[in-house]
């Protein structure tokens, strides 16, 4: 499936991502360094921000509370902010777009 990654300086990226990675882990893996994902995925630094194309919001599962508890500590949360790491990437967000979010 395709991800399209939008970076800071508003480059957007089509990835090829593989399915069964996180979105985060698509990201890393195709080399965008901007998205620091300084835990390595398991919700608890919130350098993973991603803003996520609202017609995509109903393939993603819920915000945790975790999850919700470090995007508030987020300078740059808005409706469509989500961790990248509790993303899951499959053929249902074939096409996705996610913008990175502003760094704190
Ligand atoms: Fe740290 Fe997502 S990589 S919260």
């Amino acid at each position: 499936p395709k991800l399209i990654v939008v970076t800071r300086d508003g480059e957007e990226r089509e990835i090829d991502g593989e399915a069964g990675l996180s979105v985060m882990e698509v990201i890393r893996d195709a080399g965008v360094d901007e998205l620091l994902a300084l835990c390595g995925g398991c919700c608890s630094c919130a350098t993973c921000h991603v803003h996520v194309d609202p017609a995509f919001a109903d393939t993603l599962p819920a915000i945790g509370p975790d999850e919700d508890d470090l995007l508030d500590s987020t300078g740059d949360r808005d409706s469509t902010s989500r961790l990248s790491c509790q993303l899951p990437f499959g053929e249902a967000q074939d096409g996705m777009r996610v913008r990175i979010a502003a760094e704190d």
